[in-house]
């Protein structure tokens, strides 16, 4: 196949940053994705509504020139939230906002949840239309997480609103617990947290983001309708030894940390099985060049530039092309309660070499995945 048309994708889990990095990297992703969930991880981290449509605001300003909301402005508050469309003046905005035109791009936000936000936070998540899910980051469990939750039980009225409201809770699902392995970070944290969690709020919608091991895979699939998780293309296409074996390669270095490849082939197989539980998010998470290659580097991979194309490439490597478009640009919409897009993108099977670095910071270069490699597809 040397061509391949597609409903243009959503990414559900992006790291956007903000200011200049957000200029720079915004581009990479309004050009291959409709619409991306984006990560409020930001210092200070985005916990507010109000916080929220700032946030939205500079990343609509920071579009290239010529591409728009999808939307003329952003819903105002007192409007239903999207998943519930209830008048037709609603569902034809959302439709909109749905379409996915190749000159837009629709930020769905989200909120970082922390011990002490109010339930009433969530009421007006609902009423906004424009934030999508609340973020769990256990404390201090990867880039700028020091504000998470720190015992979930503190959260409990606010994840009973969340139940009642049908606001997704998207989970970076890694124990802190120093003394546990960091290859088995997942699994506990799905053992001592994720089961009690659905235990006590058991319709809960719950997304385990960036699915790394076979543990959180099973855990996905043997769960309500209500449980979904994403999947990287960098943990569908890499195991450990593209961090470890022959020299410690810091770009490919990323929370959770890549896995063995038995777990590579689980993610692979629940990517390529067509069930709706599971759907395309990105984690394309920047970080200067001299953040990631020194003695402490930063965890993040940056795969915004091909992506689309590098989820093309895993897909193809097992033969199974015809599943991307449902996992990248229909589970999610559905999961979300969102319309589907109906723009369609082209894909070439087409070398294309990455460079070295990409701009970045003023002084500051960015390193993509692949570097100085080739990614088999190209946007066409
Ligand atoms: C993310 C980042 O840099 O913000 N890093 C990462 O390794 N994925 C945070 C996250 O999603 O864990
Ligand atoms: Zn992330």
């Amino acid at each position: 196949m040397q061509t391949l048309t597609i409903t243009r994708p959503d990414d559900w889990h992006l790291h956007l940053r903000d200011g200049e990095a957000l200029a720079a990297v915004l581009p990479d992703t309004a050009r291959r994705f409709a619409r991306a969930i984006v990560m409020p991880n930001l210092r200070p981290p985005v916990t507010t509504v109000a916080l929220a449509a700032a946030y939205r605001d500079r990343i609509l300003a920071a579009l290239p020139a010529g591409m728009s909301a999808p939307a003329p402005g952003r819903p105002k508050a007192g409007q239903a939230n999207s998943m519930e469309p209830r008048s037709g003046e609603q569902s034809s905005l959302l439709r909109e906002g749905g379409a996915g035109g190749a000159g837009h791009f629709e930020p769905l936000m989200t909120l970082y949840l922390t011990d002490n936000m109010p339930a009433a936070e969530i009421d007006a998540v609902k009423a906004s239309g424009f934030v999508h899910a609340i973020k769990l980051y256990p404390a201090g469990a990867t880039t700028n997480s020091d504000a998470g939750v720190s015992d979930l039980k503190k959260c409990a009225a606010t994840l009973a609103r969340m139940e009642k409201l049908g606001v997704p809770l998207l989970v970076h699902g890694e124990v802190t617990d120093p003394a546990v392995d960091i290859f088995d970070r997942e699994a506990v944290f799905i053992d001592s947290v994720l089961v009690p969690l659905l235990r006590d709020f058991p319709a809960l919608k719950v997304v385990l983001e960036h699915v790394t091991t076979s543990n959180g895979i099973d855990f996905v699939k043997d769960s309500g309708a209500n449980v979904a998780g994403t999947l990287t293309a960098h943990h569908l296409l890499l195991n450990r030894n593209a961090l470890l074996a022959g020299g410690i390669r810091p770009h490919n270095y990323c929370l959770p940390v890549l896995k063995r490849e038995t777990h590579r082939q689980a993610l692979l197989a629940a990517a390529i099985s067509g069930s709706p539980k599971f759907f395309l998010g990105t984690d394309s998470a920047p970080h200067a060049q001299s953040a990631k290659e020194t003695a402490c580097g930063c965890a993040g991979c940056y795969t915004a530039h091909a992506g689309i194309e590098l989820y093309a490439e895993a897909f193809e490597a097992v033969g199974a092309l015809d599943k991307l478009e449902a996992f990248a640009s229909f589970h999610g919409a559905d999961y979300y309660g969102l319309p589907r897009n109906t723009e369609k993108i082209t894909l070439r099977r087409d070398a294309v070499t990455v460079p070295a670095s990409l701009d970045y910071l003023a002084g500051e270069r960015l390193v993509p995945l692949r570097a100085g490699e080739s990614v088999a597809w190209r946007l066409a």
